[in-house]
This record gives C-alpha cells, sequence and structure tokens, in this order.
C-alpha cells in the first residue's frame, strides 16, 4: 500500500457525511439522557450540525452525485424533500420556547433525520461509491466549505473550542491536508508519468 492510499480514504465525501451523521446521532441520544438545561444546549448543537450538514449536501454532494450517478433521480428527490421537512421542523424550533412543546418537536425532528440518514447509509451513498464520481476531490471541498461555516456557527465553535476542540478541527485540517497531500501526489504522478 502507498501513501496515496490512505489519504485518499481520508477524504471521502461518503466518510465524512458518515462521521456527520454518527455525530448527529450521538447528540441526539443525548439529547435524551440529559438533564433539562443541558437539553437546551444539545438542540441548538445538533440544529447547527444538521444545517450544516445538510449545506454541504445541497451545495456540493448531491449536485455531483446528481451529474455522476445514474438512477439516483428518485432517491434524492426523497432525501431534498426530507431536508425541506426537517428545515420546517428546524424554523419552528427556533422560534418557540424551550419547554415540553420544544422537546417533542426536536424528537420528531430526530426521528425525520435519522430515518433520512438511514436511507442515505444505505442506499445513496452505496450508488455513489460504486460510480465513478471522484469522492475524494469531493471530499476536499466538502471540508473546506465546513471549516468556513463552522464559523459562523456559535455552538458548533463552542463545541470545537471545548473539550473536543482541538480534535475537530485536527480532525478536519487533516482531511484538508490529506486531500492536498493526495493533490500534490497526483500532481506529481502526472509530471512523472507514473
Ligand atoms: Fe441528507
Ligand atoms: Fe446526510
Amino acid at each position: 500500500m502507498n501513501g496515496k492510499t490512505s489519504t485518499v480514504e481520508a477524504i471521502s465525501a461518503t466518510d465524512l457525511l458518515r462521521g456527520d451523521h454518527r455525530r448527529i446521532k450521538e447528540l441526539f441520544r443525548d439529547f435524551e439522557s440529559v438533564d433539562r438545561e443541558t437539553k437546551n444546549y444539545i438542540a441548538r448543537t445538533a440544529i447547527e450540525e444538521i444545517e450544516l450538514h445538510t449545506l454541504l449536501e445541497e451545495k456540493l454532494f448531491y449536485p455531483a452525485v446528481e451529474r455522476e450517478v445514474e438512477g439516483c433521480e428518485e432517491i434524492l428527490s426523497d432525501s431534498r424533500e426530507a431536508h425541506h421537512i426537517a428545515k420546517l421542523i428546524i424554523a419552528e424550533l427556533k422560534v418557540i420556547p424551550f419547554g415540553d412543546r420544544y422537546h417533542a418537536k426536536f424528537e420528531k425532528l430526530a426521528d425525520t433525520v435519522t430515518d433520512h440518514v438511514d436511507e442515505e447509509e444505505d442506499k445513496l451513498f452505496p450508488m455513489a461509491e460504486k460510480s465513478d464520481l471522484d469522492l475524494h476531490q469531493l471530499g476536499l471541498e466538502m471540508a473546506h466549505l465546513k471549516m468556513r461555516a463552522v464559523a459562523h456557527r456559535p455552538y458548533l465553535r463552542e463545541r470545537f473550542r471545548g473539550a473536543g476542540k482541538t480534535a475537530a478541527f485536527i480532525a478536519l485540517g487533516t482531511v484538508v491536508l490529506a486531500g492536498l497531500g493526495w493533490l500534490a501526489a497526483s500532481r506529481r504522478e502526472e509530471l512523472v508519468g507514473r
């Protein structure tokens, strides 16, 4: 195995999205078990994670899949609809007070998002992974967008600044650096004719 293989794996767009899914599901689980005050923090953090993840998929991942992966129209249409429903629930959560109704609505959001991410992982991601789509280049673009977008989301910024601080940024930075390394290696191979 050469260095290229391991860095390529590190920046796959689908791996990056699976990592988001995992964190979002963890926040949903945490929401169930923490005290009322912490629930507020967990819910707002989860909402920022979902919004950021949705941005990456709608701006970069879905359009790339739409261009390159045959037969994905129906699942992309379902996915966009699921995003739309999540956005409607989030819009309501942003204007209602934190209390029993908020909890019930947040749990509805958790159910909707969980069903949707399971469908992406079961159907859409495997289709993308079997296609000729360059998931490593796409992963790099997504990691860059994610790093820029985190700066505008106070709860995620705070989360990164806390215990996981640097783990999150370092992980993301590693992805980007790995991607840059991979691109440099590809260029080098092109120049030397492999
Ligand atoms: Fe999605
Ligand atoms: Fe997703």
